[in-house]
């Protein structure tokens, strides 16, 4: 494995398969209280240049749990929110810590802090990827569903971090991709790049939601407006008429058919509130996996 968890696409199916192999090894470990204090002595910088609530919890309890500890930087009142150019804070905060998790806009900063760190950087969302996210996504369908490889996996909505990453992830790991996307907000052209080279799972991009969620296995949405496009929020809303998860769309997917959200949903926008409380129970593991697939990234990113 690299250095740096940046996005999917730098990871093979391999390295993947190893992170959801260790994530439920954490996952045991955590329920039957056993000790896996792995990260003993160690400490991890959270950076966050924008909102969250389960990357920080899970990323700080997480870290506790392997021993280790997490410092939460917010991006507004450490010095980079005055400036600081990035590859300095990479140089200190490797003489500090042991392993670097960052929340933030452009990828391209993500990418430059781990050029100049000399310790393990993690992206915690960007603007392209939300990767750690993923990984909790594949981690939970391949528990309920018990494989990955040769299932159908429908994203409906924007073509923003999760869906880029979806779709990377999934092909990764031999999964059938389809995403439905209103004109204009496509996924990433290099992850469509991408999925042009995947020669043994298949990639749709339609614009029809109906469309993409025939014979699906797992349904994925995603808030209409990220964060960062607050200002866009009701043009946004007139043009994703129509991209929801609810009950009409299921019937076009199996009927065991999952559904996963990366959460905060927006109930009545991306999905309707009958199809998210008719799958909470998907959706809060989905939640809960984040902790047991990040304690896996770290340790092996930032184990001895
Ligand atoms: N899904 C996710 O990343 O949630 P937060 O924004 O609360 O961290
Ligand atoms: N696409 C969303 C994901 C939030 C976890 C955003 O970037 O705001």
């Amino acid at each position: 494995m690299k250095k740096d968890l940046l996005k999917l696409m730098d990871l093979s199916r391999e390295d993947i398969t190893k992170i959801l192999n260790v994530g439920d090894q954490m996952k045991y470990n955590q329920k039957h209280k056993l000790t896996h204090n792995y990260l003993e002595g160690k400490s991890l910088a959270m950076i966050f240049e924008k909102n969250s609530t389960r990357t920080r919890v899970s990323f700080e309890t997480g870290m506790y749990q392997l021993g280790g500890h997490a410092l939460f930087l917010s991006g507004r009142e450490s010095q980079i929110g005055r400036g600081e150019p990035i590859e300095d804070t990479a140089r200190v905060l490797s003489r500090y810590c042991d392993g670097i998790m960052i929340r933030t806009y452009e990828q391209a900063e993500v990418e430059e802090l781990a050029k100049f760190a000399t310790i393990p950087v993690i992206n915690g969302l960007t603007d392209f990827a939300h990767p750690c996210q993923v990984l909790a996504d594949l981690m939970t369908v391949r528990e309920r569903m018990t494989r990955l490889a040769g299932l159908n996996l429908c994203f409906i909505g924007d073509g923003n971090n999760m869906a880029n990453s979806l779709i990377v992830g999934g092909l990764k790991c031999g999964m059938n991709v389809s995403v439905a996307c209103p004109k204009g907000y496509e996924p990433d052209q290099k992850v469509l790049d991408y999925a042009k080279t995947v020669t043994d799972a298949s990639f749709r991009l339609a614009c029809n939601p109906l469309e993409a969620a025939e014979d699906a296995d797992v349904i994925i949405t995603d808030v209409w407006a990220s964060m960062g496009q607050e200002d866009e929020a009701q043009k946004r809303r007139i043009a994703f008429q129509g991209y929801q998860i609810n009950e009409a769309l299921m019937k076009k997917a199996h009927a065991s058919a999952m559904v996963q959200h990366c959460l905060p949903a927006h109930r009545g926008e991306e999905i309707s509130a009958e199809v998210f409380e008719a799958h909470a129970d998907e959706i809060f593991e989905e939640a809960e996996n984040r902790l047991h697939a990040q304690k896996a990234v770290m340790y092996l990113l930032m184990g001895d």
